[in-house]
């Protein structure tokens, strides 16, 4: 049995190795014949021979893997020795670096701001059911703020969940009936395409719900977020809009961050110096109830906004079907 070990010892390439793996470890090699061999043993031999023979399969095993990363190690020297003008230290010309997409880069920076302001993140599914997407968010089935939001239904009566909105339901179960949370997510519409619309597209909802939280609460978040979002001052004006989920309803607006609200020669904000940015609101009554949340003693904000359009603004990007197309050369062109 030392015999194999010292034949394994004097081998010097790599070639070799292949013969002696054939000869002794492969599965008609000697050692895993000698192995199957001992299920004709005596049963009282057979336990002490077993020990031993496996002992030696794993010693051999374990010096003939040293033996193969040295015998590589040596050769991959031998071969830098010979052609010098390879050096695997220098970096590669023409390095090119992956880097995150502008959606997941809003939507980190969102998370971040709003976890530090103590929001759960909540993560949604895409697939929701209707009752979620829709009568959960006090749109029940003849109401026509339905026909706003052109849906894919699925054949299980199952629907691509049109807003973020329809997370609300489920949270407030789980987490209620006290809990800030914010829940970016993928949004899907029945859209005809062009550079303003997609089928796919990302929002953020938030939602914080306790005793006493007031309209004035819903600002000072907002505020918060968008002036951390863009390292100024923002101002935020809510203007009346309605969404059934909300009473009283409100759109907002932010300052416009490009040309600090003046408008002067901005056409980001189309010289207005603000920005459409979402609609917001105080939680209907029933949104509470249906979720098992008591409104008379809980009540509490929501707003949501397009994470798609925010990223849109921040990198300057004009089509927003770019942000689907996995272009590279659209990626590689951002600047972060
Ligand atoms: N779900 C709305 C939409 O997709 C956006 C929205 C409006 C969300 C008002 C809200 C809200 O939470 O309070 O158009």
């Amino acid at each position: 049995m030392d015999d194999i070990e010292q034949e394994l010892e004097q081998i010097q390439t790599e070639p070799e190795l292949a013969v002696f793996h054939k000869n002794y470890l492969s599965k008609t090699g000697k050692l895993t014949m000698m192995l199957a061999g001992l299920k004709d043993m005596l049963a009282e031999q057979r336990a002490e021979a077993g020990k031993r023979l496996n002992e030696l399969k794993r010693k051999i095993e374990i010096k003939f893997f040293q033996k193969q990363a040295a015998l590589r190690a040596k050769a991959v020297n031998e071969k830098l020795k010979q052609d010098p003008l390879i050096d695997i230290t220098i970096p590669a010309i023409n390095q090119t670096q992956g880097s995150l997409h502008p959606i997941t880069l809003i939507t980190r920076r969102i998370t971040e701001i709003c976890r530090s302001m103590g929001f759960l993140v909540v993560d949604g599914n895409e697939v929701v059911s209707e009752f979620e997407n829709f009568d959960a968010v006090n749109i029940p089935s003849d109401h026509p703020a339905r026909d706003m939001q052109d849906t894919f239904w699925l054949t299980n009566g199952k629907l691509l969940k049109t807003q973020t909105s329809a997370m609300q339901n489920e949270i407030l179960k789980k987490y209620g009936p006290v809990v800030s949370a914010i829940f970016p997510g993928r949004c899907y519409r029945n859209e005809a395409t062009d550079a303003r619309h997609e089928f796919a597209f990302f929002q953020c909802e938030g939602m914080m719900v306790g005793k006493d939280i007031s309209i004035a609460n819903l600002i000072y978040v907002l505020k918060t977020i968008l002036s951390e979002v863009y390292g100024k001052e923002i101002n935020v004006r809510l203007r009346p809009g309605f969404f059934p989920f909300v009473e009283p309803g409100f759109e907002y607006d932010a300052s416009c961050p490009f040309c600090n609200g003046t408008g002067k020669g901005c056409n980001v904000c189309k010289g207005s110096g603000w920005i459409e940015l979402g609609g917001c609101g105080m939680i209907h009554s029933n949104v509470l109830e249906m979720a098992g949340v008591d409104s008379k003693q809980y009540q509490g904000f929501a707003f949501g906004f397009g994470l798609t359009r925010l990223a849109m603004m921040q990198y300057a990007i004009n089509d927003v079907r770019l942000l689907n197309s996995g272009n590279l050369e659209f990626l590689r062109g951002i600047k972060r």
